[in-house]
This record gives structure tokens, sequence and C-alpha cells, in this order.
């Protein structure tokens, strides 16, 4: 807190103001990143909040918690101040309009067609700003016959091909990543365009709209993959673990049933001294796995004896030895709720600890970046519905008491 009782933040991005129109997942991480980066970010919603306030069913146990905090909210739209106003009335219109004025980013993830027809689309917003950058989110990209089309996260990962990408080989149900990853991805991208667009604001003196979809996201994530596929004429295909191209970089199980992530994409590299140490060296001269070829086409075989291999030790003996002088390329496969335990993980602050007003002491996974000089943080907690609607109308926007009082009549603001 600051002598005056504002928050007090740091990071690359204080000093820039963020007007966020955004709702569910995709578009408030977008801006809740900014925040995390020390942006002022203001969100916008509707009188009857941002729909994402109501998911209680995010996981089988709910969303809920103390104080009718919800977590799914808490977590996209950390960093924010908040504001409810009518966008269906001229006057609420007027109150975003004046906010524009001062902002440096707007960004929305409405269905194509709604931010004009209220009247906050790029054209207008542009024109009382000409130096605002305008991040738009969609499903499927601002033109083609589907632009319009509502979707949320699996229909991006659907469509995009990350379903089938994270198929094994010989899995008949496509795989759906839990934990919104295709929003996550999509937001990511949006908060790096209009980061982008701002750097161009500063170098070149323009504002601009930039637009981002679930469909796009989900392919650049790919990206190396769908251009490799492209030029090459065939895809790189599924995992396959039982018959894998390079049996060095592959999955196996260990004695208490923990897995490991072998990534070796050098094999030759450490053909020789990863099976003396696994106990195989007999198989170190044997003729079918002599090439990276011949292990290849021996590659079912290859993993079996690495199979039964793995199985003689546990994760944890498997991981002193290799440490013991090796330099093997390898991670255990950890579960999501194990991550706040990992020492890498503590030792960066990876997850990190913020002490929320209302529910006390809670656990966060921490923006990804560290910044020497600017460091980035959680500075706030989400906001409830309009939180801040009273302060930023008189304080920033020169409205009186009586003015509220008029617009809270009129169905303007909550
Ligand atoms: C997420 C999505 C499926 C939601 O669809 P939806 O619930 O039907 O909502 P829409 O985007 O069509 O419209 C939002 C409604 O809120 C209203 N609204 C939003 N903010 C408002 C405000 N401040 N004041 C008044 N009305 C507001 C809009 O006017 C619209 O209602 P209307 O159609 O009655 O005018 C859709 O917005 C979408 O596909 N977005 C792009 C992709 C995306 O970001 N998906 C979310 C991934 S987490």
């Amino acid at each position: 807190m600051e002598a005056n009782g504002a928050v007090k933040t740091t990071g690359p991005l204080k000093g820039v103001r963020v007007l966020d129109w955004t709702m569910w997942q995709f578009g408030p991480v977008s801006t809740s990143m900014m925040g995390d980066m020390g942006a002022e970010v203001i969100k916008i919603e509707a009188l009857d909040g941002d729909a994402g306030r109501g998911l209680m069913r995010a996981s089988r146990s709910g969303t809920g918690l103390p104080g009718d905090r919800n977590a799914y909210f808490e977590t996209t739209n950390r960093n924010k101040k908040g504001i409810a106003v009518n966008l269906k009335t001229q006057q609420g219109r007027d109150i975003i309009y004046k906010l524009v004025g001062s902002a440096d980013v707007f960004v929305q993830n409405f269905r194509q067609g709604v931010a004009e027809r209220l009247g906050v689309g790029y054209d207008t917003l542009h024109e009382i700003n000409p130096l605002l950058v305008y991040g738009s989110a969609s499903g499927y990209g601002p033109n083609g016959p589907d632009s319009a089309l509502p979707s949320f996260d699996g229909c991006g990962q659907a469509r995009g091909g990350l379903m089938i990408s994270a198929t094994p080989v010989g899995t008949k149900v496509p795989s759906r990543v839990s934990g919104g990853v295709s929003d996550q991805i999509g937001a990511i991208m949006l908060c790096q365009g209009v980061l982008a667009a701002l750097v161009a604001r500063h170098t070149q003196g323009i504002g601009q709209k930039v637009d981002t979809s679930h469909l796009s996201a989900n392919m650049w994530l790919q990206g190396l993959g769908i251009s490799m596929a492209m030029m090459m004429g065939v895809d790189m295909g599924a995992y396959e673990r039982d018959n894998p191209r390079n049996a060095l970089a592959n999955l196996y199980m260990c004695k208490d049933e923990r897995w490991i992530q072998l990534m070796h994409l050098q094999p030759d590299r450490y053909w020789e001294s990863f099976m003396t140490v696994m106990g195989l060296e007999d198989l170190i001269s044997d003729p079918r796995f002599e090439t990276m070829d011949s292990r290849m086409n021996h590659g079912r075989e290859l993993v079996e004896a690495l199979d039964a291999a793995f199985l003689t030790k546990t994760f944890d003996e498997w991981d002193k030895i290799f440490r013991s002088g090796y330099d093997f390329i390898y991670a255990k496969v950890q579960g999501i709720t194990e991550l706040v335990d990992d020492p890498q993980v503590i030792s960066n602050d990876y997850i990190t600890n913020f002490d929320h007003p209302t529910i006390g002491p809670v656990q966060m996974c921490n923006h990804p970046n560290i910044y020497s000089e600017t460091p980035s943080g959680i500075f706030r907690e989400a906001p409830e519905l309009g939180q801040h609607t009273e302060e930023i109308l008189i304080d920033e926007l020169d409205y009186s008491w009586d003015d509220i009082n008029d617009l809270r009549d009129a169905g303007v603001i909550l």
C-alpha cells in the first residue's frame, strides 16, 4: 500500500492503463497478465457481471471460496479494478468514452458484432483515441464463414488440431487437456499482440487493432509441427510410446510407478553411457540397435528392454544415479498438485503467496517471467462487481455524488 491507501505496483507495464471489457477466461487472462506486469487494469462489466463469476463446476468439488469468492474468477481477474456499466445506455457508453481518452489499451472478447452494437467497436474508439491499442479475441478469427461463431476452450483444442496431436496412437477418443489451456494460450498470444502494438505505438506513433483467436493461438502452439508438415507433406504423427522414433526420448515407468520422460534428441551422443547406466551393456553393439535408423526400426524391442530396466529402481534411485556425473536429459512426470513442493518451483517463486483480504493467505501460479528491474507481482485481488465504479467516476471522471445517484436510478451503473 502507498501512503494514500492506493495499491503499490511495480512491473514493466507500470503507467499503462488497460480497459478490460472481457469475460470468462480468454480475454480476462490476457489483461490479468498485463496487471501482473504492473498495468492499471479496469475491468468493465455489465450490471449482472462477467458470466465467469458464476462458473461453479470447473472441478468436481466446485470453485467456491470463503466470502462468496470463486477460484476461477479470482484467478482470471487478479490485479484489476472493476466497474459495472450498462453499455446499452448512452450514459454508460459516455463513461467508457471518457475512460478511453486516457487509456492505452482496450481489450474485448465478445462475439463478433457485439462491440459494434454497443458502441465500443474499434472504429468508434479509434476515433476517440487514435493511439489506442484495441485487442480483440474470437473463436475462429475476424474473417471467414465462422468468424461470428461462439467458442470456448474445447472448441479451440478441437478445431486447432491440438486434441488429435495430444492423442496417443491407438487411442480412439481424442484427448482434451484440462484447465482451459486453449483459452490460456489465446490469452498469452493476445497479451503478446497488445504489447507489440504498444511498442509500435511508441516507435511509429500509431494505434491499431490486434485480433487473436482460439484457432490461431492453438495452431501457433503447434506452429513447428504445422509448418514442418506443410513443408514435408507429412504430419509428424501422434506420440507412440511403445514404438517410438527415438527410444531415448520416451516415457518409462519406474519401480514406484512414477513415470520419467527421457529427452535425448541426440541419441548417439548418449547411447553407450545411457545403456551402461541402465545395465543394458549387452545391447550397445547389438546390430538391431547400432544406428538411429535401426533403433527406430526395432523400437518395440528396445522399449521392452528399457521398460524392464526402469522397473528395477524407483524414480528417486534413478534420479540419484543419473545425477552422479552423467549429463542425461530427463524429467520427472508430475501432477499439478505436486508442483508446490518442487524445489525449482519454490526457488523461482513460480507458485507465489498472496494475502487475499477476504480469503486470507492463498497460493497462486505466478507470472511466468522474472524481470530483473521491474518485478511483476500479484498486487490486488479480483474486484467485486462494480467495486470501483464510484471511485473512478468521482475521482477521475469528475462525476458528482448526485450524478452517481442519477446514473444508478437510470440503470446505468450498479
Ligand atoms: C464467450 C461467448 C461464447 C459468450 O457468448 P454469449 O454469452 O452468447 O455472449 P455474446 O458475446 O454473444 O454477447 C454478450 C452479451 O452481453 C452483453 N453485454 C456485455 N457487456 C455488457 C455491458 N457492459 N452492458 C450491457 N450489455 C453487455 C452484450 O450486449 C451481449 O448481449 P446481447 O446479445 O443481448 O446484446 C462469445 O462471446 C464468444 O464466442 N467470444 C469469443 C471467444 C471467446 O473469447 N470465448 C471465451 C473463451 S473463455
